[in-house]
């Protein structure tokens, strides 16, 4: 093999080194907004298929997952396998994005040897590019033991939805000036072992502006504030099927819970007063009349 693309394009596709170099807010330059990074999640075909066609940079398969779609209380419950399961089905939908998947709880907390073989488990069966792993400080070595292994790692500091029980609920992060402080160190720190990007997750705006300034990859922000690198929501709040609460950060740009309400509802009442199937919707035989057709066409 002789050829190599040139700095991280890869035919269109969006790659780590792109997501890199597209660093926006670095001290003393002004900011380029045009090169925001954007992020969703997706956690199947079809609508991994529409959000990367749409153009977003990185799709991300969420361990949301597990409430979006799964039914679940919290992002606790969900195991390794579903989370391949659900990869691979957004891997078939996506083909200029960036693919990121999460590392659910329990698969990176028992040590680097355990993060490695969870994660290349993510890369070689399920197609990710990239792995999201919650946490600051703290995760250094198994963040510095994936990207030795080759898989680029994204953090995710502020509120660890991982970090539920230890965190005491679903709270707005570092707004004191101690936890303010320890989250730069975090950032730093993630940065420092060798983390692609960060997201960071519901803090004060001024924090995630400071943050983002004081790391040298793309910071990625999920109620933080307009002054990261990027911005990435959970795809059921930005589309309107999440069920009740919703954070204030979690700009709904549709309403298909009620979309869908109505389309499910209509149908219902076609079918009780016989509005449905219409002629034009039926099969008919042939003029002639001597053949039953077998097929669907
Ligand atoms: O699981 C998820 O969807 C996430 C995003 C909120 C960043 O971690």
């Amino acid at each position: 093999m002789s050829i190599l693309p040139s700095a991280g394009q890869s035919h269109g596709r969006v790659t780590v080194p792109e997501i890199l170099s597209r660093k926006l807010i670095r001290p003393g330059e002004a900011p380029l907004t045009e090169r925001k990074i954007t992020s969703l999640t997706a956690y199947d075909y079809p609508t991994a298929r529409l959000v990367d066609e749409a153009g977003v940079d990185i799709v991300l398969v969420g361990d949301s997952l597990a409430m979006c779609v799964l039914g679940c209380e919290n992002t606790l419950p969900i195991t390794l396998d579903e989370m391949l399961h659900h990869t691979r089905a957004v891997r078939r939908g996506v083909r200029r994005a960036l693919l990121v998947a999460d590392m659910p709880y329990g698969t990176f907390q028992n040590g680097a040897a355990d993060a490695v073989r969870n994660a290349i488990r993510l890369v070689k069966e399920a197609g990710a590019e990239a792995v999201k792993i919650e946490g600051g400080e703290r995760r250094m070595e198994v963040v510095s033991r994936l990207v030795e292994a080759e898989i680029p790692v994204m953090g995710h500091i502020g509120l660890t939805p991982q970090s539920l029980h230890s965190l005491g609920g679903f709270r707005v992060q570092g707004k004191t000036a101690e936890a303010a402080e320890a989250l730069v160190r975090d950032a730093q720190a993630l940065a420092a072992a060798g983390a692609f990007s960060i997201v960071l997750e519901s803090m004060p705006r001024e924090l995630g502006a400071r943050i983002t300034e004081s790391v040298p990859v793309p910071t990625i922000g999920i109620g933080a504030g307009p002054d990261c690198d990027g911005q990435v929501l959970v795809l059921s709040d930005l589309l309107g099927l999440t069920e009740g609460h919703t954070p204030k950060f979690a700009r709904r740009y549709a309403d298909l819970r009620h979309t869908i309400h109505q389309a499910v509802a209509h149908y219902v009442d076609d079918v009780r007063k016989g509005a449905f199937p219409a002629d034009a919707e039926c099969y008919h035989f042939p003029a002639q009349g001597r053949e039953t057709p077998r097929a669907r066409s």
